[in-house]
């Protein structure tokens, strides 16, 4: 299945990723492609409220991962991780990513999945944002990706 969005604001992105949820696989892993401020992080807020997580979120750039109590009925965990300096994911399985994944009621969420390919399940649903023609516009390709 491919989709593409498009938001004209980052409420609108916010409110993009509470009715996404439903798409999305439990366990799951959620891959967030795009170039720098293209609206990844604000991505992950929507999900955060949408989840019933109160915290702030902000890129775990430095701690490469953080996880989240949610209070959703379909995901009791939402973790994000940002692989921006990575190279692979070992740094990432090091943090703890490895005892997250496929864990039943939980979400990951990686930023900059293109940099951790060898961790990545076979199957992932990738968004990709990119910049629109105006300021405050987005276009978010939704896809499922299968390693080959
Ligand atoms: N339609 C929109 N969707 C999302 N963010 C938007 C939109 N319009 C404007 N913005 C602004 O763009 C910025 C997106 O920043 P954000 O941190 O979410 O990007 P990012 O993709 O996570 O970047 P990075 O790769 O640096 O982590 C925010 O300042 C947000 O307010
Ligand atoms: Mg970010």
């Amino acid at each position: 299945m491919t989709a593409v969005y498009r938001t004209t604001s980052s409420k609108h992105t916010q409110n993009l990723a509470r009715r996404i949820i439903r798409l999305l696989p439990n366990p799951g892993v959620l891959c967030l492609s795009g170039d720098l401020g293209s609206g990844k992080t604000t991505f992950v807020q929507g999900l955060a409220c949408a989840l019933g997580i109160a915290d702030r979120i902000i890129s775990p750039t430095f701690t490469l991962l953080q996880s989240y109590d949610a209070t959703h009925k379909k995901f009791s965990q939402l973790v994000h991780c940002d692989a921006y300096r990575l190279t692979s994911g070992d740094a990432l399985l090091v943090a703890g990513l490895e005892d997250f994944l496929e864990r039943a009621g939980t979400l990951v969420v990686i930023e900059w999945p293109e940099q951790v390919q060898d961790i990545l399940p076979a199957t992932a649903i990738w968004l990709t944002f990119s910049f629109g023609k105006k300021e405050h516009e987005r276009t978010i390709n939704f896809e499922v990706r299968s390693k080959e």
